[in-house]
């Protein structure tokens, strides 16, 4: 062990544990294994190949060197952000404030580095995405989470209030990771009623200290329903617009191209506050970026903003999602009927790249399901599932692994 390593990074636990179950699920399969991998975090057609939308990379052959090489602005390019916002919310004129990330991953961090002090705690919906705890230990904070209600349930209200007020009391203000709608692993949206709830709670949170709810929107392309994400959306809004005007509530959102636009490698994405103005926070913004990695890339930016310009780009792009969305209702409907007709619960699955199935000891039930060369990711909450990698063929075998793997 170096001498010069901080004892506080000695503690960290190194590789993501989805690459080296993923490294081993490959292993197998080219040692000449049958075998399914469902720890897949990006979309695979029923070949297995990597979908990459034919829209964006036609747009990209297009790119100018000039759209590529320079420098984007610290903070990223205006445009860039206003086209990222209005892909969500096209009511809105402009991001407000923001600033272009590298990716979701980049506005999750940064978050961080300007709502918390070391030692507090971001407060997340569990399940979660893995990487959340990473990101937190990385800047020196804690992850503390409440549970995601089962599929037909929904929040209690006073629950939610006495959770908030508790973290209100111990550290004096709050941030709220919510990714939703299309949740990564779940799979599932709020509910409207689930969404008046936890928002009114966050309202009573608030006359106790300052809030921010940050909505992590990095699925919402690929839904089963688009008009329920639409009104999702116009929730957040109305809430952003009623109450950020008493100034204790900051509603923001983290912003990424990764799935929307199948660009993962192109590290782009946003943190933003359309519903604010306030040139402190921008100031912050521009400064966490020049510290932490100067600035986003500029050739997706370049991307995003000639897809903003080309109408018909953008009417074939919606028509991919369309269809890529269907694939991944079929996926999971597929494993839904595959699990009922061995008399198990199905997959509530609305949007998003994942299912979470339940298991008394998942991480027992993920050991049992590879001896049968099933590969899934573990979690205290159960086995996250990616459809975004299981074909509808592989359903049934699915199924009858994971049935053999509960006990
Ligand atoms: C819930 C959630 N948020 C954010 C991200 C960030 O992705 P990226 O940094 O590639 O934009 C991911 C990626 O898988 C995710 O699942």
């Amino acid at each position: 062990m170096l001498p010069q390593l901080l004892p506080s990074r000695r503690e960290f636990p190194g590789d993501d544990p989805i690459f080296a179950l993923n490294a081993e699920a490959n292993a197998r399969r080219s040692a000449g294994e049958s075998v399914i991998n469902a720890t897949v975090g990006a979309l695979l057609d029923d070949q297995g190949q990597l979908v990459v939308l034919e829209t964006v990379m036609d747009l990209y052959r297009r790119l100018k060197p000039a759209e590529i090489a320079p420098y984007a602005p610290i903070s990223g390019d205006p445009a860039f952000l206003r086209a990222l916002v209005q892909r969500y919310w096209p009511d809105l004129a402009g991001p407000g404030v923001g600033c272009a990330t590298p990716g979701g991953t980049g506005a999750l961090a940064l978050s961080i580095r300007n709502f918390l002090d070391p030692g507090e705690a971001v407060l997340t919906l569990a399940p979660f995405w893995g990487p959340y705890a990473t990101i937190c230990a990385e800047q020196g904070v804690r992850l503390e989470t409440f549970p995601l209600p089962e599929a037909g349930h929904t929040f209690d209200q006073a629950d939610l209030e006495a959770l908030f007020l508790d973290l209100m009391h111990r550290q004096g203000r709050m941030l709220l990771w919510f990714n939703d709608p299309c949740h990564n692993p779940s799979g599932r949206c709020s509910s409207p009623i689930g969404r008046t709830r936890l928002l009114g709670a966050l309202r009573e949170a608030a006359k106790h200290g300052p809030v921010t709810l940050l909505l992590d929107l990095a699925y919402l392309e690929y839904a089963a329903d688009p008009a329920e994400v639409d009104h999702a959306l116009r929730d957040y809004a109305a809430f952003a617009e009623a109450d950020s005007l008493d100034g204790n509530i900051l509603v923001g959102a983290i912003l990424s191209i990764s799935k929307a636009l199948t660009l993962y490698g192109a590290r782009a994405g946003a943190l933003v506050f359309p519903w604010t103005r306030d040139p402190a926070l921008q100031a912050a913004l521009s400064m966490s970026c020049r510290g932490a990695f100067s600035n986003a890339p500029r050739a997706p930016q370049s991307l995003l903003m000639q897809l903003a310009r080309d109408g018909k780009a953008q009417v074939r792009l919606n028509d991919e999602h369309r269809h890529w969305s269907q694939v991944l209702e079929t996926r999971a409907r597929a494993l839904s009927d595959a699990l009922r007709s061995r008399k198990l619960a199905g997959v509530a699955w609305q949007g998003g790249f994942f299912v979470t199935l339940p298991a008394r000891d998942p991480f027992l039930a993920a050991e049992r399901l590879k001896a049968h060369g099933v590969f899934v990711v573990p979690m205290k909450e159960g086995l996250r599932v990616g459809i975004c990698g299981l074909r509808t063929e592989e359903a049934e075998r699915f199924a009858e692994a994971y049935a053999a793997a509960l006990d």
